[in-house]
């Protein structure tokens, strides 16, 4: 058996009593989302293509459709930070920026949900956003309101300037979750408590996490560089232990959107970053000009084998098995369960700096894989020749620096013919 098939989810276990149970999000949500490449910006003089607006929105809303992410499985498109006027109405409703969403937000989600698509947006637990337009303090229940009256399908709702105590953000935000199920409108709850705490060295509960909440932002926020990329697997994988239980169908730890498509990723890290985030069965939340994507970078956003790691509906989480002369070793169970093993998702990633594909040698029965049949190994990202591997058998892979070699292990079966 397995090794890592211990790790059983702590919820799936009492699926109903512990855990939210709206029927959302049972894969890690697929979709785009303004803040990492789009930010704060508000001025569309100065930048008429980027500016958070209507206009930006329905833009990327018609490549999502017409690039073909919908199509791969990116759904959502979540309008973060500053889309909000700096003041609430005379009733104390929030509304939107009048010169960059002139309609409104009702009409932007029309026009998205029109796509195909579903429509998510930002708010705040505290006084203010992190940007600082008008936060939920005191106004949460009008807010969830006003949210379900647009139509909003996916909340984000952040933790800035809210000054408050573990358990008082907890009880704040279990209290918006039973908000958000009173309206009856199916909307997926993204909580970003334990990113306000974690970073200071105050771990977060996360079986209050697993049961208020769809998925949760742990750590900080991910910025245009690999760096920001290996500091954000290092803090999950030395934290895995502690996260994993909670991680599954219904309730996912987000370790933040990917970065593919913008300025600080090479080719190599680009599709590291896609092969890590697939394994963790972490969101995948693009924040990139659609536009502007490269093919090939397109290629790794839709490639169809990496997203069925991610998006396999066991929602099993990656763990980080080893370390081997500093390449790193991620794994993940999914389908197919041939004769009791799972398939194996296998990601072996560089934190070399020494320039040329470093090889490596793991052997199967090192990381746990004993299918008497053996393996059949697939290599996601290249051409392979098809091959059976045993448990006592050395698999020898080349990773380039700070790239990734993405494997797929299928038990063998009788029927399966490896010539195929
Ligand atoms: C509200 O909660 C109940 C009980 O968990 C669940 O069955 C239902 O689907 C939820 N409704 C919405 C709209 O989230
Ligand atoms: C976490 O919350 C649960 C309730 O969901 C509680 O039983 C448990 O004691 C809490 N753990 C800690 C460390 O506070
Ligand atoms: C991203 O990098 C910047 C600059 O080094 C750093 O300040 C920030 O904390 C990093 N964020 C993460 C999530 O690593």
């Amino acid at each position: 058996m397995l090794s890592i098939s211990v790790l059983i989810t702590i919820c799936l276990k009492f699926w109903t009593v512990e855990c939210l149970n709206n029927g959302l999000a049972l894969t890690p949500p697929m979709g785009w989302m303004t803040w990492e490449r789009f930010r704060c910006i508000t001025d569309c003089e100065l930048y008429p293509n980027d500016c958070i607006s209507e206009k930006l929105i329905k833009r990327q809303a018609d490549l999502m459709v017409s690039e073909g992410y919908l199509k791969a499985g990116y759904e959502y498109i979540v309008v973060d930070d500053c889309w909000m006027d700096k003041e609430r109405d005379s009733d104390g409703r929030l509304k939107p920026a009048p010169k960059r969403f002139p309609n409104g937000i009702k009409a932007l989600a029309d026009y998205v949900h029109s796509k195909g698509l579903k429509f998510g947006i930002y708010e705040n637990f505290g006084t203010y956003t992190c940007a600082g337009y008008p936060g939920m303090f005191e106004h949460v229940e009008i807010d969830v309101e006003t949210f379900a009256s647009w139509e909003v399908d996916y909340i984000k709702v952040d933790a800035c300037y809210s000054y408050k105590t573990l358990s008082a953000m907890e009880e704040g935000y279990i209290h918006l979750g039973q908000l958000l199920n009173k309206t009856g409108r199916p909307i997926v709850y993204s909580c970003s408590w334990p990113a306000y705490f974690e970073p200071f060295g105050i771990q977060a509960n996360y079986s209050v996490l697993a049961k208020a909440c769809n998925l949760w932002r742990n750590w900080d926020d991910i910025d245009d560089s690999w760096g920001n990329v290996t500091n954000i697997l290092k803090w999950f994988s030395k934290n895995q232990d502690r996260l994993n239980p909670y991680h599954g169908p219904g309730h996912w730890n987000d370790p933040d959107m990917l970065l593919l498509g913008n300025f600080g990723l090479s080719y190599d890290q680009s599709k590291a970053q896609m092969a890590i985030w697939a394994i963790m069965a972490a969101p995948l939340l693009m924040s990139t000009d659609l536009s502007t994507v490269e093919p090939r970078i397109k290629n790794i956003l839709q490639n169809k084998e990496v997203i069925a790691i991610n998006q396999d509906s066991l929602g099993m989480p990656g763990v980080l098995k080893m370390t081997v002369k500093k390449i790193d070793v991620w794994m993940k169970p999914i389908l197919p369960i041939v004769e009791g093993s799972h398939t194996i998702a296998v990601g072996f990633l560089s934190n070399r700096i020494d320039g040329y594909p470093y090889k490596v040698d793991v052997r199967l029965s090192d990381l746990g894989l004993h299918h008497p049949r053996g393996y059949v190994l697939s290599n996601i990202f290249d051409t392979f020749e098809p091959n059976i591997y045993y448990s006592v058998d050395t698999l020898t892979v080349k990773v380039n620096p700070s790239g990734v070699v993405l494997l797929k292990l299928t038990p063998a079966s009788e029927e399966i013919d490896v010539y195929y």
